[in-house]
């Protein structure tokens, strides 16, 4: 029997690569930049799978495009880049990779919470640039990290292994979530419920984000929200750039509405050239690199790997956001 066509749109971990070749016909996108949205729609016609990255869209167009395809495999946790509901009536099962990257992002959106706190990139610029010219009492002031209050706007899996971090810097954690967690693990995590996001707003100093992309997030945080924050206060982005309204945070930034923030993700990635964001000292912008580590790209690689074989094989994914797919 001829073996199942992938396409796969980026090269990833070779292990990865060694088990789908395995089993399949593969064809991999060699190139850095991703396919463009006409080369996905080429692509797609003959295969019954294809393994994507965050910056694949896969719409209704496109599946209509691929009738034999039968699983899209995200290389990711997040799947905005997915119309679920279209793949779901089409039968189509999607994976994602939950779990292996929750503390290495965490870690990243504690760096980053470090450093716009304690200003480490104004701080190494400025050492580059030759100004550092004598130890002064008041050059490059930042905020306590320890014994602040730490705010988290979604409390999942990776919001929980945040407040997990800072606890060990002494903070006090709140939350803010559509659903509560219970009594128990909230003592565990030793955290704070908020009901309301202003008030969690109004009572941090450091505010992290850590709520997928939908419509009811789509900017959650926007001038309303950085009216009521402390002018001393940071806001951490990890989730996805829609979360934030760029622009009234630039505002919110520029005027010293709050104090500094430091984004993984941006409205458009890769933020343009001439975005007035990369005009301010006080924002720190990485290009999306919360799951960036070795072990952990590797790992994720394993479990897209396994969820595609999976629906290859007409089988629910181990890692599946849509089992109903296959349901009858
Ligand atoms: C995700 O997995 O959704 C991240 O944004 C990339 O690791």
């Amino acid at each position: 029997m001829a073996e199942p066509k992938v396409f796969i749109t980026r090269r990833i971990a070779q292990e990865a690569l060694d088990m789908i070749e395995q089993a399949t016909e593969m064809e991999i996108w060699p190139e850095e930049l991703p396919p463009s949205y006409k080369v996905l729609l080429e692509k797609a016609t003959d295969v019954e799978g294809l393994l994507t990255l965050l910056t694949d869209r896969i719409d209704s167009a496109l599946m209509d495009a691929a009738p034999e395809l039968k699983v899209v495999s995200n290389l990711a946790v997040g799947y905005d880049n997915i119309d679920i509901s279209e793949a779901t009536k089409r039968g189509i099962v999607v994976g994602n990779t939950p779990g292996v990257l929750t503390e290495t992002t965490a870690d990243l959106a504690f760096a980053l919470l470090m450093a716009t706190a304690r200003r480490l990139a104004e701080a190494d610029n400025y050492t580059r640039k030759g100004l550092w010219k004598t130890w002064g009492p008041g050059v490059l002031l930042g905020q306590d990290i320890h014994n602040a209050t730490l705010g988290i706007v979604g409390l999942g899996r990776i919001g929980a292994e945040v407040a997990r971090r800072a606890r060990g810097f002494n903070m006090k954690v709140l939350y803010h979530d559509t659903r509560r967690l219970s009594r128990r693990k909230e003592r565990q995590l030793g955290v704070e419920y908020v009901s309301g996001l202003p008030k969690l707003l109004s009572d941090s100093d450091f505010i992290s984000l850590h709520v997928p992309f939908t419509n009811q997030t789509r900017h959650l945080i926007s001038s309303d929200e950085f009216a009521v924050m402390k002018p001393t206060a940071i806001l951490i982005n990890t989730s996805r750039g829609s979360i934030v309204d760029q622009k009234a945070l630039y505002e919110a930034l520029k005027l010293g509405q709050i104090f500094a923030a430091g984004l993984d993700v941006t409205e458009i990635e890769p933020i343009p050239p001439d975005d007035p964001l990369l005009t301010l000292d006080n924002v720190i912008i990485l290009p999306h690199i919360g799951s960036a580590s070795f072990a952990t790209r590797r790992n994720m690689a394993l479990m897209a790997a396994e969820n595609l074989l999976a629906g290859l094989r007409n089988e629910i994914p181990p890692n599946c956001v849509n089992p109903e797919a296959l349901w009858d």
